[in-house]
C-alpha cells in the first residue's frame, strides 16, 4: 500500500496509575534505520517492547506493514529482537542457537541449514558454529544473537542497547558491522541506545525521548544543527553545547557576562528583560585577537588529545564553557582569551527551554 513499515498511533503505557509513555505518534519508513535515544528511564525500552509485543499497550495502536498488530503475539508481528544480554542457550552450539527459533516454528530442516549458513556468512561466524556460547568473546556472542534475528527473516529488526556490554573499541567496530548489516539486508531497523554517538552514526532518523515524550524527530544533522529545544541541544553532541545565561535587551541585542551581543531573534513573545540562554557548540567557538571577540574568558584547563584540544574556560561571571580546537598555539592556565562565534552558529532558548528563532 505505502512505504510505511511501523506506525505508532497515540501509544501510551501505564504501570498502575503511573504513566511512563505519554501518547507517542511515529512513522518508520520501509528500510529506515531509526534510533530511539534518551537518558536512562525515558521509556526507550518500554516503547521498543511495545512494538515487539513484549509489553502490553495501555492505549493506542501499533501497525506493522499495514497490519494492526496491537493485540498480536510477538511471534505474529514479523519482528525479531536483539537484546543487550545476548540470551543465548549455553548448552547449545552456535549452530543450534541460530536454528533454535526456526526449529520451534517447525521450519524444514534443509531450510534451517540454508538460513543458518547465510546468516553466519553475513556475520563471518562460520568458524564458530560448533562452539558453545561460553567459548566466545562478548563481540562474538553478540554476533550470534544478531544471527538468531537474521535467520528469522523479520520485516523489522528491534535492537535494545545491543552493544552496551562490549568494551569501547569493540563497540565501535560492532557499530560499523550493524551499519553494514543494515546496508546489506535493507530491512527496517529500530535501535535503542542512550549513547548519542551511536545514535548519530547509525540513524537515518533519530527520535529523542525524554520522560515518555518525543522531544524531536529528525536526521542526525537536523537534531544536531537545528535542535527544537534546549534538552535536545544539550543531549546531542559531545562535548555538549555550551549554555550561557543572558538577558534580552530588545532591538536585536542581548547581554551576558558583562558584554552585549547582537542576536537575530524575531520571536515576538520576547520582552526586554527576559532571561534566555545562548547555546554555542565547542567546535564553533573561535579564539580571536585579544579584545576582538564578544566573550572574555580565562583558561581553567587545557586538554590536549592530539588531533583535538579542549579548553575549559571560565567567564567573568563564573559560568564555564568548553572550546574545541583543531590547531593553534598552546594555552596555559589562567591565560585570558577573547572568543567569538559566528552569528549563524548561535542557538537561543527561552527560559522554558523552547528554541527561539
Ligand atoms: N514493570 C514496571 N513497573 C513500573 N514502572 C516501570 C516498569 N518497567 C519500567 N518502568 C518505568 O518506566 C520508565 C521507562 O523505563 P524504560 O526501561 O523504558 O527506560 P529506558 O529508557 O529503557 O532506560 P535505560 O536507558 O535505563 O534502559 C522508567 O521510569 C521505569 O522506572
Ligand atoms: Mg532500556
Amino acid at each position: 500500500m505505502n512505504n510505511t513499515s511501523v506506525a505508532l498511533k497515540d501509544v501510551r503505557k501505564s504501570y498502575g496509575s503511573l504513566q511512563v509513555i505519554h501518547g507517542i505518534d511515529l512513522t518508520v519508513k520501509d528500510g529506515e534505520f531509526v534510533v530511539f535515544v534518551g537518558p536512562s528511564g525515558c521509556g526507550k525500552s518500554t516503547l521498543l517492547r511495545m512494538i515487539a509485543g513484549l509489553e502490553e499497550i495501555t492505549d493506542g495502536e501499533v501497525v506493522i506493514k499495514g497490519r494492526d498488530v496491537t493485540d498480536l503475539d510477538p511471534s505474529e508481528r514479523g519482528i525479531a529482537m536483539v537484546f543487550q544480554s545476548y540470551a543465548l542457550y549455553p548448552h547449545m552450539s552456535v549452530r543450534d542457537n541460530l536454528g533454535f527459533g526456526l526449529r520451534m516454528a517447525h521450519t524444514d530442516g534443509a531450510e534451517i541449514g540454508a538460513r543458518v549458513a547465510a546468516a553466519s556468512a553475513i556475520l563471518k561466524i562460520d568458524h564458530l558454529l560448533d562452539r558453545r556460547p561460553g567459548q566466545l568473546s562478548g563481540g562474538q556472542r553478540q554476533r550470534v544473537a544478531i544471527g538468531r534475528a537474521i535467520v528469522r527473516k523479520p520485516d523489522v529488526f528491534l535492537f535494545d542497547e545491543p552493544l552496551s556490554n562490549l568494551d569501547a573499541e569493540l563497540r565501535v567496530s560492532m557499530r560499523i558491522e550493524i551499519a553494514r548489516l543494515h546496508r546489506e539486508l535493507g530491512n527496517t531497523m529500530i535501535y535503542v541506545t542512550h549513547d548519542q554517538t551511536e545514535a548519530m552514526t547509525l540513524a537515518d532518523k533519530i527520535v529523542v525521548l525524554r520522560d515518555g515524550n518525543i522531544e524531536q524527530t529528525g536526521s542526525p544533522r537536523e537534531v544536531y544543527e537545528d535542535p527544537a529545544n534546549i534538552f535536545v541541544a544539550g543531549f546531542i553532541g559531545s562535548p555538549r553545547m555550551n549554555f550561557l545565561d543572558a538577558e534580552w535587551l530588545g532591538d536585536g541585542k542581548l547581554r551576558f557576562s558583562g558584554a552585549t551581543m547582537d542576536a537575530a531573534i524575531s520571536d515576538k513573545s520576547l520582552e526586554p528583560g527576559d532571561k534566555l540562554t545562548v547555546g554555542m557548540r565547542p567546535e564553533h567557538l573561535v579564539v580571536t585577537e585579544p579584545g576582538a571577540g564578544e566573550i572574555a574568558a580565562k583558561v581553567d584547563f587545557a586538554e590536549y588529545l592530539g588531533g583535538t584540544r579542549f579548553l575549559y574556560c571560565q567567564l567573568e561571571n563564573g559560568q564555564t564553557l568548553v572550546v574545541e580546537q583543531r590547531e593553534g598555539p598552546d594555552f596555559t592556565r589562567d591565560e585570558r582569551l577573547s572568543l567569538t562565534i559566528p552569528a549563524f552558529r548561535r542557538r537561543y532558548f527561552a527560559s522554558n527551554g523552547k528554541r527561539l528563532r
